[in-house]
């Protein structure tokens, strides 16, 4: 009736994007725990760490660590994110579940966060296939900064698109297209959406939003009208990237929740576990996180008046 799906599946993001632009470094036994309390909370796909460079990004040199230290739940997903040949086959030996290539849109932020051109980085997403796919481990893909780029501005629709059809002819079972520095707006989103399940009706669509500029839920809800059912998010709204200017965080996972259950949206996740996960989390970082409902409550749980 409201014309919105009635279930969303949310990858957690925040043991990725969200630890690998935080100044402090947490220890793998602490990651585990956040893990472990998020599978907890209900999450069924989590995004564990990278196998990229350690030079790269220091906070996630020990995801081989954290992925043999995993207490896996039953149907839970952790999934690996790499960037080439080398990391897809250090994701298959430490048995990820799920092996995720990322490249970028534009040149630009492509060459600055992987330093290879776009067409290079398709052709390492060609391995990284077919690596997952002599292991049996699910492939998907992920395209940032497809909503805009930080140094090119504009990203032409046109463009992503077409890299989307270079990514599904690789194999990809789920495409990501990632608003990796929140320059997506809703009217955008939805146009972009629909164009994309128009053009590829068989290869599920997930979105990447950082609320970098407070227009996170706004471009969810432009996704969810035109039928996207698959975000990520991060708990307590931690995240950004070390590679773009003035980032923030990715959407906040319990805010996310808080909103879709409100819309009477289905999640399979425990709210109230789940902001016990974002205390936790803050507890470890030492320092606050950006998301509201930890702060304001559940909207239903009404307070005494005064
Ligand atoms: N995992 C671990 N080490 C890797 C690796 C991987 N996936 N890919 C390359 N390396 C190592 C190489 O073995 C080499 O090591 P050595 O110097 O000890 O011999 C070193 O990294 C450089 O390799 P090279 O292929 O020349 O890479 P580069 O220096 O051009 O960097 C990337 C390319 C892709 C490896 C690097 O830029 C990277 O890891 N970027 C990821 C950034 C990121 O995660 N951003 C956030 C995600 S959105
Ligand atoms: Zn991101």
């Amino acid at each position: 009736m409201s014309g919105l799906p009635a279930s969303v599946k949310i990858k957690e993001v925040g043991p990725r994007d969200g630890l690998q632009a935080e100044a402090a470094i947490l220890s793998t036994e602490d990651k585990l725990r956040l893990i472990g309390c998020l599978a907890g909370a209900g999450l069924r796909e989590i995004e564990a760490s990278s196998f990229v460079s350690p030079r790269a990004i220091p906070a996630l040199a020990d995801a081989a660590e954290v992925f043999a230290n995993l207490d896996r739940r039953p149907g839970a997903v952790y999934s690996a994110v790499v960037p080439n040949e080398k990391g897809a086959r250090r994701a298959v030996e430490a048995e990820a579940d799920e092996i995720q290539v990322f490249l970028a849109a534009s040149e630009g932020y492509n060459r600055s966060n992987v330093r290879m051109s776009v067409e290079e980085s398709l052709e390492q997403a060609a391995r990284v296939a077919k690596v997952a796919r002599e292991a049996d481990v699910p492939f998907v893909a992920v395209l940032s900064v497809a909503f805009g780029c930080p140094y090119e501005g504009a990203v032409a629709p046109e463009r992503v698109l077409d890299l989307c059809g270079r990514l599904k002819e690789l194999g990809a079972r789920e495409i990501t297209l990632g608003d990796t520095t929140g320059m997506a707006y809703p009217t955008q989103v939805r146009g972009l959406s629909r164009a994309y399940g128009e053009r590829y009706p068989d290869v599920p669509l997930r979105l990447h939003f950082h609320n970098t500029r407070g227009m996170g839920l706004a471009n969810v809800l432009a996704a969810l009208e035109a039928g996207v059912d698959r975000f990520d998010a991060s708990v307590g709204g931690l995240g950004g990237s070390p590679y773009a200017p003035g980032a923030t965080g990715n959407i906040c996972t319990e805010d996310l929740v808080h909103m879709l259950h409100e819309m009477g949206v289905e999640t399979g996740v425990d709210l109230e576990a789940l902001i016990g996960c974002a205390r936790l989390l803050e507890e470890f970082l030492g320092h606050e996180l950006p998301g509201k409902v930890m702060k304001a409550g559940i909207c239903g749980h009404l307070t005494a008046a005064p």
